[in-house]
This record gives C-alpha cells, sequence and structure tokens, in this order.
C-alpha cells in the first residue's frame, strides 16, 4: 500500500521523506489556502521535493475550466496529479484529460457507484473521502470495500486511494480490503509509529540496562 501525505506544508513533507515513508503527496484548496503566501510557488516547491505523484485541485466546476487549469496545473511538475471533482462536468473534463494521457485524481468520492464511473473514464485514482462518511454514520470502509470489488471484477486499472483519513484504523482498514493508496494526514503518520507499550518498553529495557551498568 503506498502512502501519501495529505497536506501542502512543506516541513510535514520534508518530515515524512526523511522517514522514507512518502510515496506522494495529495492537495486540496482548502490545504492549500492554510499554507498561506503564492499558492503558486507553493505547488511548485511540492512538486519538486517528492519523487512520487502530487494531485493538484482544479478550482472551475465547468469542464472548459478545469482543461484549461489542467493544462495550467501540469506545468508545475511531470509528477502532477490533476485533482478532478466527482460532478457532470468533472467527468466531461476528466474524459478529455484522459484522451490527452494526462493523470487524474477524481476528488469527493462518496459511493462505489461514482467510482464506477471514474473508472470508466480511465481516471488514473479515485478518492473515496472515508472520514466525512463515517461523521454522517455511514461506513466509508464499506464503500471502499465495494469499490475494491468493482474495480477487480472488470480489472479497472484505476487505484483507489482512500482520502479523509482520520486515524490508525482506517490505515489498517484500507489495508485489510487491498486499497492501493492511503492518504494520510500528518497526525495519523505520527499515531501509527507510536504505542505506549513500546515506550514503556523502551524505557524499562534501558532502565534495566543502566542498573545493571551500575552493578546495582
Ligand atoms: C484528499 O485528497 C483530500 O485532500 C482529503 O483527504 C480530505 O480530507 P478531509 O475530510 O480531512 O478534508
Amino acid at each position: 500500500m503506498q502512502f501519501f501525505l495529505d497536506t501542502a506544508n512543506l516541513d510535514q513533507i520534508r518530515e515524512v521523506g526523511e522517514l522514507g515513508l512518502l510515496d506522494g503527496v495529495t492537495t486540496n484548496p482548502t490545504l492549500m489556502s492554510r499554507e498561506g503566501g503564492d499558492w503558486r510557488k507553493q505547488a511548485a516547491l511540492i512538486c519538486e521535493m517528492v519523487d512520487g505523484p502530487v494531485s493538484l485541485e482544479v478550482i472551475g466546476t465547468s469542464h472548459e475550466e478545469m482543461i484549461k487549469e489542467a493544462k495550467d496545473l501540469v506545468s508545475f511538475g511531470t509528477n502532477v496529479v490533476v485533482k478532478i471533482p466527482m460532478i457532470p462536468e468533472g467527468l466531461k473534463a476528466l474524459r478529455e484529460l484522459t484522451e490527452r494521457g494526462i493523470k487524474t485524481n477524481v476528488t469527493l468520492v462518496f459511493s462505489p457507484t461514482q467510482a464506477l464511473l471514474a473508472a470508466k473514464l480511465g481516471a488514473t485514482y479515485v478518492s473515496p473521502f472515508v472520514g466525512r462518511l463515517d461523521g454522517l454514520s455511514q461506513s466509508g470502509m464499506e464503500g471502499v470495500d465495494q469499490m475494491r470489488t468493482l474495480f477487480d471484477n472488470y480489472a479497472f486499472g484505476t487505484k483507489i486511494l482512500v482520502a479523509s483519513v482520520r486515524h490508525p484504523l482506517h490505515v489498517l482498514e484500507a489495508g485489510l480490503i487491498g486499497a492501493d493508496v492511503i492518504t494520510l494526514p500528518y497526525s495519523t503518520i505520527t499515531q501509527l509509529m507510536h504505542h505506549p507499550l513500546t515506550d514503556q518498553g523502551l524505557a524499562k529495557f534501558l532502565a534495566d540496562w543502566e542498573a545493571f551498568q551500575k552493578g546495582e
């Protein structure tokens, strides 16, 4: 399973990159606006820093606007994946971008049948938002499981990129289902690394060793 980082923050990208756990990055207008400053400069820096796919999202809501923006976004780097919202105009744009050989990530996917449409039109990735569904008492992961079955039944090459992740259990469930990619907020990567028993265990090992060295 590939790990993408769901952020536009350069420090977070650098840190996870140094851990060797960074396979790519996903951004969205909210994440980009959180960083402030010149988004074009920020996007270019992210693309340069990341040795893997970087999703940059369009803002337009008509397919003409999306295509125009996509042409601009791909100029930021060869690793750019154009993020398109799962709306009818987005599907029109998706079809054209697929024909042009531009990599795409269909975002704001909330049902397996939306994912099916995106896959039929050649999306590179679909992003089911599991956390937002869970927040409405609907199982986000159940939909991901159904997507996996649909894609496998018809041998679609579209990758399932689990998004809107809230906690480590989402990572476990996505992995058991066989999702191709999961995009993680920095906080979840941190949670994944820690376990109280690891910290307690290490503290005890070090204390025992210190006592042994002192001959106690
Ligand atoms: C995915 O690409 C999105 O950027 C992201 O995962 C959305 O998550 P949220 O529900 O935390 O905003």
